[in-house]
Parts: C-alpha cells; structure tokens; sequence
C-alpha cells in the first residue's frame, strides 16, 4: 500500500467530522445527566465537591497544602498575597516504582513525612512556632488527582487510582482517616479540612485571579473537567442534603469526564482498541485513553507499527525495540512536532536514540512520522474541545450573557504540547463559528492544585 493510501485511511478514522464531534458532545450531555442523579457506587462522575464558594481574589494568609499527580508529591506553604497574587514553598517528591505499587500504608507515610519536611524545615519561617512543634494544629487542604467519592468536604472514599498507581488496601478507605493515621503515626498535629479532586482546585485557584471562571479542564497526563452546577439538579444528594443550601447556590462538580464514554459514542479506531486491551486496566477511561498525554504516544507507536510493516516507515526494517508496548512517551512526539528546522533528521535521530536501527532515519521518515503524531494530537485537540462544548451547552453560557466565556486550562498536554491550543481554538471555532468562539478564552491557570488546595482549606475553615 502507498503512503497516500495508508494516510487517507488513517485521517478517516482518526479525524473527527461534525457529526462524529456532535455525538461525542450528545454523548457527554447525556452522561451529565445520568451522573447527577445516580448516588455514586464504586466508580462515580459528577461528584459534588461540596465547595459553594468560590475565591474573591482578596483573601490572605499563609495554608498548607498537598497536592498529588500521577507522577509527583508536593507539599506547599501557599501565601495568598491578595490581589490574586500567590507565593508557593513547596517539596516536591517523585512516586518512586515501589510506592505505586506497595502498602497504602507505606504511602501514606510518605506523604506524612514529606509534610514534616515542609513544616519543620524548608517553610518553618512561615509558621509560627507552636505550629511546628506540633501544639497548634496546621490545616491541609488536599489536592487529589485520582477519583474520590466525597461525601464532605472533608470527607472522601479511594476509588480505583488509576495512572499507575495500585496501592493495597486503601480503595474504599476515607483519604481524610488514612491521612489523619499517617499523621498520628509521625505525631505530626496536622488536620485535613478539605479535599478536593484537582480539576477542582484548578478552577478554584484560577478564580483567584480571574473570578468569572466557569470551568477548569484538566490536560495532561490524564484529563478531567470541573464546573459549578446548580445544587437543585445535584439530585443524587438527598434532598435534605439540597435543601440547606440557599437556592440558587451553585456547587462546584467533579464531572470525571475522564471515565466517561462508550463504544457506542466513542469513535474508537482499531488502534485505541489494541491500547486498551493491552492496558492493565481495560475498558477504564476510555475517552482519556484517546486523548490524554499517557496515552497519545502509545497510538503513534501502534500506528507508526502499520506504516513499518507497510514498508513504508523506516524502509520497513523494524527498529530495535520499537515494538515494546509503552516505549514511545508523548514527548517524543511533542519533540517531533515542535522541530520543524532544517537540524530535523539529527534530532530525530537524538530523540529516537533508544531504539536501534538498521539504517539511520530518513528525512522523509521524520516527515511520515511526524504527520502520524499530527493526525493524533489533532484529535486529542478535538476531544478536549468536545468535552469544553458540551460543558457549555451544559452551564447554558452562551445565552446566559453575552460576554466571555473563561476557562481554566492545566495541564502539560495543554501547555506544552506543541500548537495544542491552536488547534484547540480550531476545533472550538468549527463547532461555534467565530462569533461564539471568540468569546471563550482558554486562559492557562498557572496555579492548580497547590494554590487551590490551600484556598479551600481557607475557604472552609
Ligand atoms: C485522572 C483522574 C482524575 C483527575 C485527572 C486529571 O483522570 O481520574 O481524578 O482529575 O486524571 O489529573
């Protein structure tokens, strides 16, 4: 098969028409339904976060918070310097291969003596002393970025952690108790006042600056998108639940968005198929397997697959290693994308380093290879901007003003991937047209997790 042949069909089923893109956002509308009336059991969507207010951008004072990715620990002494200004002191750790797979426990205790350090060392200027030696108790906010079915906000049950992280007894354990032990155990005077999912801190945290965020949306590693609904359609709390909060209050919601979808509205291709049974959690995420920054160089690998063994690809010769699941990570592609300088064929070359090949790669194979990632990140870029569609149907934004629509974005897909958010912008303005898409502003909230852990540990106290 020619090139030609083999790109037409790979554009077919990676590009996303209208009528592909309309029934993704129906599909999500659809979901949003479903999630806020049915009470959570196991995996949820649309978990209330039970945060009711949202940062003036005035607020002062030095809190604590935690903050904890996919792939990174921090702890954070966030000085809200009103304004909408922060300072953030933070420690940072990697989740080392064990922790990920080891005791809930010994996680646990990780993270207790990473706030220790904060605490004791690297921000003690900032506390006052019977803060440090433990008399005065410190409050945490708590920034999780795995799903949490809260119950308040305080308070969350461990759902399945996802992004590579499976730790032994802890699903089902409150992440508040399993803090408050790990804590007790270091005889660290630490109380947990809020947790929330960080898609939630990110909205929070850009409201600080910008208070008329309607939404925060997750872009990176794995995807996620928070906004604030009205508590009266929150019908999965109980009525009585609903009925203290003044009506008309709005709740900020963890929609999850990163588990919805199913075959029956997914485009999925052949490739994402072969992604997810190859998975150590199969059928879990399937629209973030599509789209999020762990998976899109995983696809490029399978197709990039098709195209050697075509022959059309590194004159058909298998590199060394290339067939290894999982051995291509986004930022490769990221690198292919963003070097479009004469020095390509030598940076290809450094960027594919690991793999071992016959001949050494062609210019017209960096060509080829590239194209393969653009037809990729493009569709990522159109799934994203899906989920932010049907997030605005939802709020009913475009007829409730007419002014901006602004949102949060976080995220390394997001902010580093190369013309992401062009092509962002291009799939929002062919599903708006130009007068509506002109309106919404993709604004990147610098601040996530950190700074909107510690504003809700304010907020709440
Ligand atoms: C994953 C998690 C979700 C989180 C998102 C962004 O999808 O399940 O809770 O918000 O990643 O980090």
């Amino acid at each position: 098969m020619s090139a030609d042949a083999l790109f037409t069909g790979l554009e077919e089923q990676f590009l996303l028409s209208r009528d592909k893109v309309a029934g993704i956002v129906d599909g999500f509308l659809n979901e949003f339904k479903v999630g806020l009336r049915t009470p959570s059991k196991g995996l949820a969507t649309m978990i209330p976060s039970f945060v009711t207010k949202m940062p003036t951008g005035n607020e002062t004072g030095t809190f604590l918070s935690l903050d904890l990715g996919g792939t990174n620990l921090r702890i954070s002494a966030v000085q809200l310097l009103g304004n909408g200004r922060v300072k953030v002191l933070e420690v940072k750790h990697a989740i080392t291969p064990e922790l990920r797979v080891g005791t809930g426990e010994a996680f646990f205790d990780w993270i207790a003596d990473a706030v220790e350090e904060l605490v004791t060392i690297k921000a003690r200027h900032l506390f006052k002393p019977e803060q440090v030696t433990g008399q005065e108790a410190l409050f945490l906010g708590v920034c999780w970025s795995f799903p949490v079915d809260q119950t308040a906000v305080n308070r969350g049950t461990i759902l399945r952690m996802g992004k590579g992280i499976t730790l032994s007894e802890t699903e089902g354990r409150d992440l508040a108790d399993m803090l408050h032990e790990a804590f007790d155990r270091k005889g660290l005077n630490v109380k947990v006042n809020a947790l929330l999912n960080d898609t939630v801190g990110t909205l929070v945290a850009h409201a600080y600056s910008s208070p008329r965020t309607r939404m925060a949306i997750i872009f990176a590693t794995g995807c996620n998108a928070s906004y604030p609904e009205k508590v009266e359609e929150i019908t999965k709390m109980d009525a009585s639940e609903r009925s203290k909060y003044p009506a008309g209050t709005e709740m900020l919601l963890n929609t999850e968005i990163d588990i919805f979808g199913t075959e029956e509205y997914l485009p999925l291709t052949k490739y994402d198929k072969i992604l997810d049974d190859s998975h150590n959690q199969p059928k879990f995420q399937l629209y973030e397997k599509m789209m999020s920054g762990a998976y899109l160089g995983e696809l490029t690998r399978l197709v990039a697959l098709d195209f050697i063994e075509a022959g059309i690809l590194f004159k058909g010769q298998m590199p060394e290693g290339f067939t290894e699941a999982w051995s291509f990570p986004t930022k490769y592609m990221s690198a292919l994308e963003r070097d479009t300088t004469v020095h390509r064929q030598v940076s290809l070359e450094k960027i594919l380093e690991k793999y071992h090949f016959a001949q050494p790669p062609s210019l017209e194979d960096i060509t080829i290879l590239t194209r393969i990632c653009r037809i990729i990140s493009t569709r990522s870029a159109i799934l994203c901007s899906a989920a932010i569609a049907a997030l605005i149907d939802q709020q009913g934004l475009i007829k409730k003003s007419d002014g901006d629509i602004i949102i949060g974005m976080n995220g390394s897909t997001y902010e580093y991937y190369p013309f992401m958010e062009e092509r962002m912008h291009r799939a929002l303005r062919n599903w708006f047209g130009v007068e509506i898409s002109d309106r919404i502003r993709l604004e990147v909230a610098h601040e996530g997790g950190s700074v909107g852990g510690a504003l809700i540990a304010m907020l709440c106290n």
